[in-house]
């Protein structure tokens, strides 16, 4: 395998955050993780430094990464910041909960009453707030999973965000997405669009790393000519 990515060091989420209603029971997602996984697989034999902060999983953990567990959103987050500064590349592969409950119960919810309705409040974006710290010559690159109008909800994300790139997931794809071994995407940037058609997960891995490693020879040579203009 080529090392066309010795040198960096890549952070990425993966898996399903849960969020705790009470001792016993969360609220969480269809998210195994392998996607996440895939990615962190493949950076590592292609040289680079990975850490994995991961949220629950159905899959063995990847081989040659770092391994951060996280729970919550909110640990997540905790975790992603700890590491964040050393890192050269973000990659948001994680299901993080976009709400959570507003309270958390200390003893374990009893039935009563016919009905109950949970109250939830928004959880950490941890991938928007990651782009709003960027620093340097980051790349930060997120997921879209969407079942409707995925390429332009996916550019809204790519633009609200201001991400480097988004890979957008149609999860309504049968044989595609959540919790299989194949995947199907497209990965986006400011100028790029690339199908990357239904594939095993590594090699989908591997086609988001080939872009990567193109958008940093890009990005490398920027700052530079900016220096040279503004003189
Ligand atoms: O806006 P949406 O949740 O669909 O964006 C998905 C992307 O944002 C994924 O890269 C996911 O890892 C990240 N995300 C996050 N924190 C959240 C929700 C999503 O980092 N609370």
């Amino acid at each position: 395998v080529a090392q066309d990515l010795a040198g960096e060091t890549f952070l990425i989420t993966a898996g399903a955050t849960r969020e705790k209603i009470d001792p016993v029971r969360f609220i969480s997602n269809r998210s195994s993780g392998r996607m996440g996984y895939a990615l962190a697989e493949a950076a590592a034999a292609r040289g680079a430094e990975v850490t994995v902060v991961s949220g629950a999983t159905s899959v063995a953990p990847p081989r040659g990464s770092h391994l951060v567990n996280a729970d919550s959103a909110e640990e997540m987050r905790a975790a992603v910041m700890n590491q964040l500064s050393s890192a050269s590349v973000f990659i948001g592969a994680a299901a993080v909960s976009d709400y959570r409950p507003k309270t958390r119960l200390s003893e374990k919810l009893k039935k009563s009453t016919n009905s109950l309705t949970l109250e939830l409040e928004r959880a950490p974006d941890i991938l928007g707030e990651v782009s709003k710290l960027r620093a340097g010559n980051q790349l930060v690159i997120g997921f879209a999973a969407e079942t409707n109008d995925l390429l332009k909800n996916a550019r809204v994300k790519l633009k609200e965000k201001n991400l480097d790139a988004i890979v957008a997931n149609d999860v309504s794809q049968p044989g595609a997405g959540f919790d299989s071994e194949l995947n199907a995407a497209t990965f986006l940037s400011a100028d790029i669009e690339r199908e990357l058609p239904l594939m095993p997960k590594i090699d989908i891995a591997h086609r988001i790393l080939d872009e990567i490693v193109r958008m940093r020879q890009t990005k490398r040579e920027a700052p530079k000519s900016e220096t040279v203009a503004a003189r």
